[in-house]
């Protein structure tokens, strides 16, 4: 377990290319599979999650030539084409396992099973088998609705409207690709709308996807589809991270480039506009159909409080935490809400964004969907573990450079799963971390 000590730094500066997006890689390698034709993926994200999607996808005999972090090529075996092995090691990847289903129910698997690492395992899986079952598919979760799951395909689907109680782009995703494969219209309706690059991908691929009445639908069943060959953006759930950091310490400035600025991904900078950051954001040509480009953050010491309410969360689903950490730098009380999904992410991320910051000596409290920060003049520092969860490895490194005596955050190794190069870019910036 390699433990980060993240030490005060007075100021950070310089421009990055961030890693590209987690969410587009894992689309475009599936959807590339799928495809009638041979797909080069530039750039996709090369992370332990997107390895395991890459891993699914030669499982399933798909043909790949090349690496993550470079180009992929694909050979797509065609939408009904995959040869799944009798098993499927998701690793960590909650994307992989809640999307691959919504495409093997429409291939020759045969009680294929799909399992996880432990922290996997605790994440709830009957939202994506109930609305396939309903639909038809022969898809089952083990006991209490976690994986692993066990999925066949080759069963005759039909469309049907899946009202969703929470909105998840993971949910929504499956299901439209289940749609792909059913008789008539599948339409899924969520709360507030989620990020929508499977849509923006299927339509890309030639697949009509229809919007009515806020709701997102696909008529089937589908021939196939042709993912056009793509280059993957920058993700803006690794921008937060330096952005958070430059609003606090951007001395002259950070610059971040190549970001994808899909609207249904960047609530963060709204909340952060509000609390009183200097952000500039400028749009650039868009990349593999989404819009991209450049944000600049300078330093503001005069921060405020601010409420995040439901109809925000999807916008800014794994942003939320670092609201956390920018509030305990703001005048006055900062209240999320409406944010009860964060307890099933890769980690309770409500009691895990209190308790890093309590262990830092910042004021904060758990509410059953969320959180309070109250802001003070500085994050007096302490030490934390990342507990097998990503974001708040990075999280603690933020929070460190700008305290007073500095954060140890143990488990910092699974920052890989999403941005592997992480302390390396904040040492750019200037970070003795
Ligand atoms: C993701 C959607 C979000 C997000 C996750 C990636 C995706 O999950 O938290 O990190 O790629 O669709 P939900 O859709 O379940 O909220």
């Amino acid at each position: 377990m390699t433990t980060l000590r993240s030490t005060p730094v007075a100021a950070l500066s310089g421009t990055l290319q961030v890693p590209t997006d987690k969410s587009i890689t894992h689309r475009a390698l599936l959807l590339a599979a799928v495809s009638d034709r041979s797909v080069t993926v530039g750039s996709p994200l090369d992370s332990a999650d997107t390895a395991a999607t890459l891993g699914a996808v030669e499982a399933c005999r798909v043909t790949v030539e090349g690496h993550l972090g470079g180009q992929v090529v694909i050979a797509g075996r065609g939408l009904r084409g995959l040869l799944p092995s009798p098993a499927i090691d998701c690793m960590n990847a909650g994307t992989l396992m809640r999307l691959l289903p919504g495409l093997l129910v429409g291939s020759r698997a045969d009680h294929v099973i799909l399992d996880g690492d432990d922290s996997l395992r605790g994440r709830p899986m009957a939202r994506i088998a109930t609305p396939l079952r309903r639909m038809g598919a022969a898809v089952f979760t083990s006991p209490g609705g976690l994986p692993p799951l066990v999925v066949s395909g080759g069963v005759p689907l039909r469309g049907m409207r899946h009202d969703l109680e929470v909105s998840s782009a993971q949910v929504k995703s499956c299901i439209l690709l289940a749609g792909l494969f059913a008789e008539g219209e599948t339409w899924v309706f969520e709360p507030v709308q989620s990020r929508d690059h499977t849509e923006r991908m299927l339509i890309a691929s030639g697949v009509p996807v229809m919007y009515a009445d806020g709701a997102v639908g696909i008529r089937g069943p589908v021939d196939g589809l042709s993912l056009p060959d793509l280059s993957v953006p920058g993700d803006f759930s690794s921008a937060a991270f330096h952005l958070v950091a430059g609003a606090l310490l951007g001395d002259p400035e950070v610059r971040l480039t190549g970001v994808n600025l899909n609207p249904l991904r960047t609530g963060l900078l709204d909340v952060m506009a509000r609390m009183g950051a200097d952000i500039q954001v400028t749009a650039g040509p868009d990349v593999a159909g989404e819009p991209c480009g450049e944000i600049l953050v300078r330093r503001n010491d005069a921060l405020h409080a601010t409420e995040v309410g439901p109809e925000e969360v999807p916008s800014m689903i794994d942003e939320l935490p670092l609201v956390g950490l920018l509030a305990s730098l703001a005048r006055g009380t900062t209240t999320v809400r409406g944010a009860g999904e964060l307890r099933v992410k890769e980690s309770d991320r409500i009691t895990a964004v209190v308790r890093a910051l309590r262990g830092m000596g910042v004021t904060a409290n758990e509410l059953p969907d969320g959180f309070t920060v109250t802001g003070g003049t500085d994050i007096p520092g302490g030490s934390m573990d990342a507990g097998h969860d990503h974001r708040f490895a990075m999280l603690g490194a933020i929070a460190g450079l700008a305290s007073r005596d500095g954060v140890s955050v143990s488990g910092f190794e699974v920052a890989a799963v999403s941005y592997p190069g992480f302390a390396a870019d904040l040492r750019a910036l200037g970070a003795g971390v």
